[in-house]
């Protein structure tokens, strides 16, 4: 893991984790583009999702992967992230079976209580990832941990993950760097292997969002791990 500092490239004020998701709350629907994961979801084909039980969605901020996960046919959605303000909009989407705050490192639920795991965009905030892949195998022994991330080569070319706070005032959110050799000591350690892999890039649907970023056509911006334990 390498501190996101050493690559800023926008020096933006930076808040700690919990701080920055209370504030960007209200406005993160709105900012966080689809394209970013749940269009890298659709991709997957080695995941059953109509045959999921049951499913825990890890730092699931609003809810957005729930209500993704729900129109696949997931039947039951638990959900746990430790900012407060971005539980309560789960909430409101009354999709979730039971929403627990806490963090994705020590979930309050037995062990495998799940045959799903999934936890999108935030293991660029989580400084180790041993803690959060060892946490997905006690939950889910038998089935598939679905890791959706921003990708490392975005961070690396200076961009954080970031909000406008208000009109011309953007702040970053404290970020750690994981290469995907990091992800796979990290499942690895913890008796996973990769079933599957995904990445995202820039492309035609990218640049009609957001043309600011058509000199990052083709560059990778998002990815996403399916682990299974053999
Ligand atoms: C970019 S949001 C992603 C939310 C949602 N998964 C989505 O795709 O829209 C990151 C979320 O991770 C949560 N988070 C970050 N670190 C966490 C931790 N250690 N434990 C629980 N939640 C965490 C934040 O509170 C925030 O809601």
């Amino acid at each position: 893991m390498v501190a996101f500092s050493r690559f800023d490239a926008r020096h933006y004020p930076t808040l700690a984790v919990r701080e920055g998701y209370d504030a960007w709350a209200e406005t993160y629907e709105a900012t966080v583009l689809d394209l970013m994961d749940l269009r890298l979801l659709g991709r997957l084909r080695s995941v059953g999702w109509q045959n999921t039980r049951r499913a825990l969605d890890l730092a699931c901020g609003t809810g957005r992967g729930g209500a993704w996960l729900k129109a696949q046919g997931v039947a039951v959605i638990d959900g746990v992230d430790f900012t407060p303000a971005m539980l309560a909009r789960a909430g409101e989407r009354g999709i979730y079976d039971r929403l627990v705050e806490g963090d994705v490192a020590a979930v309050d639920a037995p062990g495998g209580a799940y045959d799903l795991v999934t936890m999108l965009l935030a293991d660029e905030h989580l400084s180790e990832l041993a803690p959060v892949y060892r946490e997905a195998a006690r939950l889910v022994p038998d089935g598939r941990f679905v890791l959706v991330g921003f990708h490392p080569w975005f961070l690396m070319s200076g961009v954080p993950t970031h909000f406008d706070r208000g009109p011309g005032d953007p702040v970053a959110i404290e970020s750690h760097v994981h290469l995907f050799a990091d992800h796979v000591r990290a499942a690895h350690a913890a008796g996973w292997r990769l079933a599957e892999m995904e990445e995202g890039v820039i492309d035609d649907d990218w640049v009609a969002a957001k043309p600011k970023w058509a000199d990052r056509r083709d560059r990778p911006v998002s990815f996403a791990f399916v682990w299974a334990r053999p």
